[in-house]
C-alpha cells in the first residue's frame, strides 16, 4: 500500500515538507510505502475551463498536474500539504488542486474515489483553519474518506527548525498518519473479506436554474 504526500510549498524542504516527512516516517513505520511529490516552482496555470480533460482525460497544460495524476492512479491514500499564504492555500497549490480534481472528475472519477485523504497546513501564525477547510473541500466532493487527528492538522513556523519545535503539531501529524494506516488496513481487510465497494449511481446534474 502506498500513500502519496503532496508538498504544495515553493520550498522543496521547508516547513510543509517537515510536517509531511513526519507523516511519511510514521506511515513507513506502519508498513505503508510513501512518496513525497513536490509541485515545484514553475508557474502553474489555473483551470481555464476548456474541458479538454473531458475529452482527453488529461489537463490541457502538460505539467506537474498530469505528472501527479499519472502516479496518483496507483496510490491508496493521499496527504496534501500547503503553506498558508494570505489565510489560504498558496496560489500554485490552489491551481494544482483545481486542475487535478477537475480533470479527475471530467475523466470519470478513477483516481480518488474511496481513497482516504487528509490536508496538512503550515503557517507562521494564522489562517490555518481556513486553509484546512479549503483543502478538505476537494476531498468531500470526490468521495474520499477524510482521515482526522487529535487536532486540526497544522504546524507552525517560518523555518523547518521552528516546525521541529512544534511538538504538538508534529504529534498531530503522526496521529493522523497512524489513523490513515489503520483505515487503509481496514479497507484492505474488508475488501479481502468480500465487502463490496458501493454501487455507483449515474450522476444527476442540476443547476439552480428553473424555467
Ligand atoms: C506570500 C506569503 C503569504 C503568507 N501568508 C501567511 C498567512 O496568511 N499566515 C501565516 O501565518 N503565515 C503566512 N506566511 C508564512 C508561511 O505560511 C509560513 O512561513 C509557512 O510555514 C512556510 O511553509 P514552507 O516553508 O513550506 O513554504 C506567508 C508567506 C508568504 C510567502
Amino acid at each position: 500500500m502506498k500513500v502519496l504526500l503532496v508538498n504544495g510549498s515553493p520550498h522543496r524542504k521547508g516547513c510543509t515538507w517537515t510536517a509531511l516527512n513526519e507523516a511519511a516516517k510514521t506511515l513507513n513505520e506502519e508498513g505503508i510505502e510513501t512518496e513525497i511529490f513536490w509541485i515545484g516552482i514553475k508557474p502553474l496555470a489555473g483551470c481555464i475551463a476548456c474541458k479538454t480533460c473531458a475529452k482527453k482525460g488529461r489537463c490541457v497544460f502538460d505539467d506537474t498536474v498530469n505528472e501527479f495524476l499519472d502516479i496518483a492512479k496507483d496510490a491508496d491514500g493521499f496527504i496534501f500539504g500547503s503553506p498558508v499564504h494570505y489565510a489560504s492555500a498558496t496560489g500554485a497549490m490552489t491551481s494544482f488542486m483545481d486542475r487535478v480534481f477537475y480533470t479527475n472528475m471530467q475523466a470519470g472519477r478513477q483516481v480518488f474515489s474511496l481513497k482516504p485523504a487528509a490536508a496538512v497546513v503550515s503557517a507562521r501564525r494564522a489562517g490555518t483553519t481556513a486553509t484546512f477547510d479549503q483543502l478538505n473541500k476537494y476531498f468531500t466532493i470526490s468521495e474520499m474518506p477524510v482521515i482526522s487527528s487529535r487536532y486540526w492538522n497544522m504546524v507552525h513556523g517560518a523555518a523547518p527548525e521552528d516546525v521541529e519545535k512544534d511538538l504538538e503539531g508534529l504529534q498531530t501529524v503522526r496521529i493522523l498518519a497512524r489513523n490513515m494506516a489503520f483505515f487503509l488496513k481496514c479497507k484492505e481487510a474488508g475488501l479481502r473479506a468480500g465487502v463490496k465497494l458501493p454501487m455507483q449511481e449515474k450522476t444527476v446534474f442540476t443547476n439552480f436554474i428553473r424555467d
